[in-house]
């Protein structure tokens, strides 16, 4: 599949996550199978690039291309500014939230919602002006604005879209399994699909999903050491991209993803909550998992079962994010 002059080898893609795919989460997210990762939304405003998290967002170091940022904005003037701004700093790919750039140098995805609300559903006839202003690739959540996130993403408007328009479209929502995977590429024809919230403590989902979509064979669940491994990294990376005082805060979201489900996991991530520093972090986990190592080989839920997005959801936890009606204006 083609996006500009890029050319991606595979056709599952990680979705933008304010709070969650940052730079060392989307590196990780890359390592494990996708063949694209999106930046947690920029702001386009030129006021707010000094603050930490805008400068944070504006870090791709050692990122595999294409290195896509996400803008959000509604003036086209300051949108394209914004783009040029971050082209200057490695983006490869501007993806936005609506609104268009005035002058197209580089690709520009847009990513949107089937609609307002189920009254007003407009993906087609966006679709067809994005296409037409020169955009490249459409990414389309299957809710309107107004469902937040719930009930189930209708891949019947995203089906619609690929039927109205020549550049590639990717389906997005509730994919959480390679079944599911399967299930949207055969219900919409899209090109690609797009995983958020099935990725939060469980990056290896990629792989699972490319497996199953190439062979029809479901790929093993990890070792418990190779996720020992895995954290390790991720978390190194992570507490070097926030440092110590923000880096312990932010990583106990990953950490509580990766956990929760094994055997204990409930209790351990009570403690996890009140540790203050990385080191006692990374120690605890580490434990954790060695622990969870001598009982099982494979990663094992307590439940037997792998996570899913209903479970999730069961949680309160699905879409649990302030930044939600900012970042999808559409
Ligand atoms: C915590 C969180 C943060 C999100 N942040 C963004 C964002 O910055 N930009 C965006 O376009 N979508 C954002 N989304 C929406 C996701 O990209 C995706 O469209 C949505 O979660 C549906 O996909 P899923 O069912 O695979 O999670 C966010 C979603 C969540 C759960």
């Amino acid at each position: 599949m083609r996006i500009g002059s890029f050319e991606l080898k595979d056709r599952v893609f990680a979705a933008p996550m304010a709070g969650v795919t940052d730079r060392p989460f989307r590196r990780l997210c890359r390592r494990l199978g996708a063949a694209y990762a999106v930046s947690e939304m920029v702001a386009s405003d030129p006021r707010v690039r000094a603050s930490g998290k805008t400068s944070r967002r504006l870090d791709h170091d050692g990122e595999p291309a294409p290195v896509v940022v996400q803008l959000v904005g509604a003036d086209p003037a300051v949108l394209a500014d914004a783009a040029r701004y971050n082209v200057d700093r490695g983006a490869q790919i501007i993806d936005l939230n609506m609104g268009c750039p005035a002058r197209k140098v580089w690709p520009v995805t847009l990513k949107y919602r089937t609609g307002w609300d189920p009254a007003d559903r407009n993906a087609v006839r966006i679709a067809r002006m994005a296409e037409s202003a020169g955009v490249q690739m459409l990414t389309l959540h299957g809710r309107t604005r107004a469902c937040g996130f719930k009930g189930q993403a209708e891949y019947d408007t995203i089906a619609r879209v690929k039927q109205a328009v020549r550049i590639p479209v990717v389906a997005n929502g509730d994919v959480d399994s390679p079944q599911k995977a399967r299930f949207v590429f055969e219900t919409t024809g899209a090109d690609a699909i797009m995983v958020g919230r099935a990725a939060q403590g469980r990056p290896w989902i990629f792989r699972e999903i490319d497996q199953y979509l190439r062979t029809g064979s479901v790929h093993p669940a990890p070792t418990v050491l190779e996720v020992r491994g895995l954290l390790q990294e991720h978390l190194e990376e992570h507490y070097g991209f926030y440092g110590e005082a923000l880096g312990v805060r932010t990583a106990r979201k990953h950490i509580i993803w990766y956990t929760r489900r094994l055997r204990g996991g409930a209790r351990f991530c009570e403690r996890m909550n009140r540790l203050e520093r990385c080191e006692e972090q990374h120690r605890a986990l580490d434990e954790f998992l060695q622990d969870a190592g001598e009982r099982d080989d494979r990663l094992q839920y307590e439940d037997g079962s792998i996570e899913s997005l209903a479970a999730l959801e069961r949680e309160g936890d699905a879409g649990d994010c302030d930044t939600i009606a900012a970042c999808e204006p559409c």
